[in-house]
């Protein structure tokens, strides 16, 4: 990630911290969050949508799954965006950190009542329905708190965008948003305005996670955008906002190219434009819901090499396996989505030529796989730091115990200096929970 630079001792830095003093300070496995580089993509993507939607006003939505905790709201709330939340967890995060409830959306298939009343406590700026019983649970929550609820209606487009079936969200047969193709869309709509206890805000469409090209956001928000148009004739409403979701991809690998935040803010305003004039209607305000583009380039998970052993590979060549200090429980994208990433020696350089290794973790199953194929310097050995780059989202924040494995903790560094936003985890936390 942009912060992270070799030293001419051959050490690596992350936003001028050795990483040795971060693995001696702070153990490891950790994850290290650039600050800097963050707070740099969220400001990229707010001023991006902003400059080409004008005169229209956007709102840029972090979206917390990526990785929420009280300094990384602030901070992006610090640039000027809101933060959208999927649960009630998520939710107290944001609170916590004194982000207003008007610049906190919630999301959620299956919100509890508990959560849909806590967002109307909070006074939440959007609550984003996802099916018609919702409605109604939704404005029979505010009706008994006598307040009205800003509601988005989340539809899908039908367009199938991401990087994995399990991260692919508008196409038909998902539990996500009502159908505009099978009517539900519109049925929803309908049960909105029915009730005078909702404020139908807009409609809301997310395609995907981890999509490289503008072109199915395109598609996606003219879908959209049509559907808007239907609405006003048949209601005569025509809603002020449409959101367009976030999945927008990043390299994980060199040479990978991610969605360019300038790029994809032009190609989605000239179709916003377009669609809308073809349609005779304004051109709304728009919003967007970016996670992994802000977070997962601006972290790193540092690890300590234990075991190193060679190993005979299906194709009869060797194969270095390297273990690391953690592995699918703190980085399970790689077993649950196939998802490719690359590690390098962090503590040293190395002129040991290139072996064909693997790196994988401390748990008890073959699957426990950090990066699948790499090629690391031969002498790669115990005790070497180990980087693996852009694992700020959906790291963390997908973390488990397995094998009761402590989970690591999140390191802020920013201007040379380094302070735990996550504190790591004890084998004390891990017993706290067990009643015996
Ligand atoms: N908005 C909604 C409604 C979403 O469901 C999501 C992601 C986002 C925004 C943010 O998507 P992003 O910009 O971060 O791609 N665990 C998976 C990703 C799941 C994404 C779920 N929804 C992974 O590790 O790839």
């Amino acid at each position: 990630s942009a912060g992270v630079a070799r030293r001419a001792t051959g050490e690596l830095e992350v936003a001028g911290v050795p990483v040795s003093d971060l693995a001696g300070r702070f153990g490891t496995p950790v994850y290290v969050l650039d600050e800097a580089d963050l707070r740099a993509r969220a400001r990229a993507y707010r001023d991006a949508f902003t400059r080409e939607l004008a005169p229209s006003s956007v709102h840029v939505y972090y979206a917390g799954k990526a990785f929420l905790s009280i300094a990384v709201a602030r901070w992006v709330h610090a640039e000027g965006l809101r933060i959208d939340t999927a649960t009630g967890g998520e939710l107290a995060v944001a609170l916590r950190a004194g982000i207003p409830g008007a610049d906190i959306g919630m999301h959620g298939n299956n919100k509890s009542d508990a959560e849909i009343d806590r967002a109307l406590a909070a006074g939440v700026g959007r609550i984003v329905v996802d099916s018609l019983p919702e409605v109604a649970r939704v404005a029979d929550a505010a009706a008994r708190r006598g307040v009205r609820a800003p509601v988005m209606v989340r539809v899908t487009t039908g367009v199938h965008a991401g990087g994995h079936e399990y991260i692919s969200t508008a196409h038909e047969d998902q539990k996500f948003g009502l159908s505009i193709a099978a009517g539900r869309a519109e049925e929803a709509v309908a049960a909105v305005l029915a009730r005078p206890e909702l404020e139908l805000l807009g409609l809301h469409s997310h395609i995907g996670s981890q999509v490289l090209e503008a072109e199915a956001f395109t598609v996606a928000a003219r879908s959209v955008l049509e559907l808007r148009a239907r609405i006003a004739e048949t209601h005569g409403v025509l809603v002020g906002e449409v959101d367009l979701g976030g999945g927008y991809g990043v390299a994980y690998l060199p040479g990978e190219v991610p969605l360019d935040p300038a790029m994809l803010a032009a190609e989605l305003a000239r179709t916003v434009r377009e669609v809308c004039a073809e349609l005779g209607t304004d051109v709304p305000d728009v919003s967007i819901e970016p996670g992994r583009a802000i977070v997962a380039p601006a972290g790193c998970t540092l690890y300590t090499v234990g075991t190193v052993k060679p190993v005979r590979a299906t194709d009869g060549a060797d194969r270095l396996y390297v273990s690391v200090d953690g592995g699918m429980s703190d980085s399970i994208r790689p077993a649950l989505y196939g998802a490719a990433y690359t590690a390098t020696i962090a503590s040293r350089a190395s002129a040991a030529p290139p072996v064909r290794s693997r790196v994988v973790g401390k748990h008890c199953e073959s699957g426990d796989i950090v990066v699948h194929d790499v090629d690391l310097p031969a002498d790669v050995a115990a005790g070497d730091l180990l980087a693996v780059p852009a694992t700020g989202a959906y790291g963390r924040s997908m973390a488990s115990q397995y094998n009761l494995v402590p989970r690591p903790g999140v390191v802020a560094v920013a201007g040379g200096e380094a302070r735990a936003v996550i504190r790591r985890e004890t084998e004390e936390d891990v017993l706290a929970l067990d009643l015996g």
